[in-house]
């Protein structure tokens, strides 16, 4: 059965407001969690917080007092959907637990967007990054077990294997060549749309995450990590961002925002398991299928243009989390040594990246490489998940898989 967001019906916008008693959700039990529901709460959380940023930029720019206050009442129901979502995370977790569920999101869907994504060029940009969170969850996982004592297979459950992607510390480009050319909004496949806002949004509260839980840790080495990760979130975020055309009129970007939360609310009820999540995937679709409807309205009244003619006619295929463990591999094996020139992208090492290498690095090894280091010399190896045999990389296996 086709479900088309713009014909079917959801909650009234003056019956969403939901009181102290209905915000208080009962959070995840770590231990009796499928960590992919964990996945879906994070993603939920970073698109929640990308339409109350989004909603607040757009209001900023806004000369209607009408549309200001319209903004306003649809903002303040985001707001308690990001308080609903975001509360579900297990609290007894640690920072560096919820640092691991965020990078095994970053991988899981990213490779899936990659997986699924119909232009090459957008394709391209997607894989080049997933490398990278790929090797952030290696980083990460190894200081886990490091300064908790406790091994990432309790976070990620097999779903995601752990090992090296392309070096962190080759992560540190020049800022000209985060940026990627756009694509362009008058050609692009709505599906591409709806992936690029995803992916951005996921990376964006990865980024504002680590600024914020980067200092809670007292050991330097754990400090420090967060230090370099969190700047090459920075940097993820300028090269998804930038896929986006900026042409995109307000309205439009509003009308895409509020259909994105449909399609993934809808995606990720179809595919819940635990029932209480479920239904909260479900109220917040009928919610978001009324957001979706208002901000259509919008878009008539001030664009003088259908929301048809750039939405998608029906939903696409759900956004699936899944393994994709083979195709990471084949990415492995085929796109390690990647870097960035321009907007495109090369093999070897130039000029402006090396320059910045330098100058970052300042001659010696960053914490991603430290941290591993630390790792081999308390522990006598470093941590990994390989479920499916060594590394597809021969210089990157364990010295046991080498021979
Ligand atoms: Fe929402
Ligand atoms: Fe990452
Ligand atoms: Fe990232
Ligand atoms: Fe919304």
């Amino acid at each position: 059965m086709t479900f088309n967001p713009l014909t079917e019906k959801g909650i009234p916008l003056e019956k969403q407001l939901r009181n102290w008693r209905e915000l208080d959700v009962e959070p995840l039990d770590p231990d009796a969690t499928d960590p992919y529901t964990r996945c879906r709460v994070i993603v939920m959380n970073g698109i929640e917080i990308e339409s109350i940023m989004f909603s607040h930029h757009m209001a900023r720019t806004c000369p209607d007092p009408e549309v200001k206050r319209q903004l306003a009442y649809t903002r303040y129901i985001e707001a308690q959907q990001q308080k609903v979502v975001n509360w579900l995370l297990p609290p007894i977790a640690s920072t560096l637990e919820t640092t691991i569920a965020y990078e095994q999101v970053a991988v899981d869907l990213t490779a899936w967007i990659a997986r699924m994504e119909p232009d090459p060029y957008l394709t391209q940009a997607y894989e080049f990054g997933v490398l990278e969170d790929f090797d952030h969850l290696y980083r990460y996982a190894n200081l886990f077990e490091m300064i908790e004592r406790r091994k990432a297979e309790k976070v990620v459950d097999g779903l995601t294997e752990v090992m090296p992607g392309r070096p962190t510390k080759m992560h540190h480009r020049h800022p000209y060549d985060n940026v990627r050319d756009p694509y362009d909004r008058n050609k692009v496949n709505p599906l591409s749309r709806l992936h690029a806002l995803t992916v951005m949004s996921a990376e964006q509260q990865t980024m504002n995450f680590y600024m914020n839980v980067g200092p809670q840790y007292m050991e330097p080495i754990a400090r420090q990590l967060y230090v370099e990760i969190g700047m090459i979130e920075q940097e993820h975020v300028t090269h998804y961002e930038s896929l986006v055309d900026p042409g995109e009129t307000w309205w439009e970007r509003l009308v895409h925002h509020e259909y994105n939360e449909v399609y993934l609310y809808h995606s990720f009820m179809t595919q819940e398991p635990d029932p209480k999540v479920k239904a909260i995937w479900e109220l917040h679709l009928n919610m978001e299928l009324e957001q979706l409807r208002v901000a259509c309205d919008l878009m008539r009244r001030f664009d003088g243009r259908e929301p048809e003619e750039v939405l998608a006619p029906e939903l696409p295929a759900p956004v699936t989390f899944e393994p994709n463990k083979e195709y990471l591999r084949h990415l492995l094996d085929t796109q390690i040594d990647l870097t960035t020139l321009g907007a495109g992208y090369v093999r070897d090492a130039h000029e402006r990246f090396e320059k910045l290498q330098e100058q970052i690095h300042g001659g010696e090894e960053p914490p991603s490489e430290r941290v591993i280091d630390m790792h081999r010399e308390r522990f006598g190896t470093e941590y990994r998940i390989e479920t499916e045999g060594p590394h597809p990389v021969k210089s990157l296996r364990q010295p046991e898989d080498k021979r």
